[in-house]
């Protein structure tokens, strides 16, 4: 039996109240769907079929270029509804794992016990929680066995005590799955299609149905509101800092850090605390980030550190580098190794060569810059001319003194000496000093303004 997964992805989410579908909240980095097709994607499944519906092609064009079939349910008539648009595209001696939009944080291995049950006929995902409010109640006879899902506005007051709930994860052969679907009725508090009515449907046709309890119930939250969505987060930032501290990483403290992407250390990393690292990280060997510091993109070699308060976008550094703190790395940059970049220092598409310092108060933007390059303090490449972006090359062994305009596009020659103050437009020859400033004039006898003694 091939497995179809079907994901439920069509409702609006009222209870987030955002323009946005619910199942497109960004959720650790990613739109909270885009988790679920993970997952489903580590299933081995033979088709993933996503049902969507509120907020249209939105949905769809959120995940360019995934291998899934998109199922649309123009009309959001209930759970049940939506897999009867999917189950037409699935053949007969499948089992269908029915997953949601909305409980995100499943792991595939969590799958697995559901998926063998349902071999028999069908099986639900329970858990026991500490408060059922909202959730599909699982009813059971006086032995135990499973008898039907009642939701928590057909429930009676008895049947609102019970603990045990219906994740909404659902599994079934897909024989039987059509046949329930097809004689489902909306005859319920919420005028709603229930996929849930089918464990009552199996157990009347004598159809084994089992009711598999998971032990994970962090796994298996649904996000309704934006309260869950914060939880969910947390959890899901906690597991991938647990993750990179099995790997080897020294994390100061895993409830403060949040990773938003995929990170890859090498060993001995330390990340300090108040740290965010988004899209695609990668540290190697010894590494160390300071608190306070967002990397998105990054990738920095053995033995890099950045310190405290800094900012690195789409950009590279080699080994042994030392950034911030305070520093802003914009896209585009390549530092070589051991370049440091000090403090309130901008550089934007950029390339620093080996052992280049770039130490305080600096702008460099669209520079390619040599190996052991000194930068004085509050230097600014001029690579703007209120139209066009132009570049500014600085050679090997260049020393530019401190308060520089470099006006580009210009060139600095290899061994060049820039005389602080200077103003550069022209660019100046290799191992020469250039100075470009006004002489220093002492005015003689100058008369201060003084305040009239009347205070007037
Ligand atoms: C559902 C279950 C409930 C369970 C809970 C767990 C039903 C009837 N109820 O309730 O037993 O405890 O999940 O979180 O199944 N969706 C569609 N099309 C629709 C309606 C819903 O695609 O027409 C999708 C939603 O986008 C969502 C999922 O199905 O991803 C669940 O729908 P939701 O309305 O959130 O159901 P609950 O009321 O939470
Ligand atoms: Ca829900």
């Amino acid at each position: 039996m091939a497995l179809s997964v079907v994901i439920l992805a069509a409702g609006q989410g009222t209870r987030m109240k955002s323009a946005l579908p619910k199942v497109l909240q960004p959720l650790a980095g990613s739109p909270m769907l885009g988790h679920v097709l993970e997952t489903a994607a580590g299933l081995d499944a033979g088709a993933i079929h996503v049902v969507y519906g509120f907020g249209g092609e939105r949905v769809v064009e959120a995940f360019p270029g995934r291998d899934v079939s998109w199922v649309l349910q123009a009309e959001q008539l209930g759970t049940g509804h939506a897999v009867a648009q999917a189950i037409p595209h699935i053949s007969d001696d499948d089992i269908v794992l029915v997953l949601c939009g909305d409980v995100p944080l499943i792991r595939a291995e969590s799958l697995q016990p559901l998926i063998e049950a349902a071999r028999a006929g069908a099986a639900v995902l329970t858990v026991v929680v500490d408060d059922p409010q909202g959730y599909g109640r699982i009813v059971r006879d006086g032995s135990g066995q499973l008898l039907r899902i009642v939701e928590e506005r057909d429930a009676n007051e008895l049947e609102r005590r019970i603990d045990e709930i219906n994740t909404g994860l659902i599994a079934a052969r897909a024989d039987h799955l059509r046949r329930w679907l097809g004689a489902l009725t909306a005859d319920n508090a919420q005028g709603e299609y229930y996929l849930t009515d089918i464990v009552a449907m199996a157990v009347a046709e004598n159809v084994p149905v089992a009711a598999v309890k998971t032990g994970n119930p962090d796994e298996v939250r649904g996000i309704n509101d934006r309260e869950q969505l914060a939880q969910a987060e947390r959890l899901l930032c906690l597991r991938r800092a647990r993750n990179l501290m099995r790997h080897g990483v020294t994390v100061a403290d895993p409830a403060r850090l949040d990773v938003r992407g995929s990170v890859r250390c090498g060993r001995d990393v330390f990340i300090d605390v108040n740290v965010i690292l988004e899209g695609e990280v990668v540290l190697g060997d010894d590494v160390r980030i300071g608190p306070n510091v967002r990397l998105k993109d990054v990738h920095l070699g053995a033995g890099t550190e950045v310190l405290d308060n800094s900012v690195i976008e789409s950009s590279q550094a080699g080994t042994g580098c030392v950034i911030g703190p305070f520093a802003r790395v914009r896209p585009g940059t390549e530092l070589a190794a051991s370049v440091k970049v000090g403090n309130f220092v901008e550089i934007k598409k950029s390339q620093v060569g080996q052992g280049s310092k770039v130490n305080h108060l600096t702008y460099v933007g669209d520079s390619v810059i040599g190996e052991t390059v000194n930068v004085g303090a509050g230097t600014i490449t001029c690579n703007y001319d209120g139209v066009n972006k132009h570049q500014t090359k600085i050679g090997d062994g260049a020393f530019i003194g401190s308060g520089v305009m470099l006006v580009a596009p210009v060139d600095i020659g290899a061994g060049a000496t820039i005389g602080a103050g200077s103003v550069i437009s022209r660019g100046a020859p290799a191992g020469e000093l250039t100075v470009a400033r006004a002489p220093t004039r002492t005015i003689p006898n100058l008369q201060r303004p003084k305040k009239d003694s009347t205070g007037k």
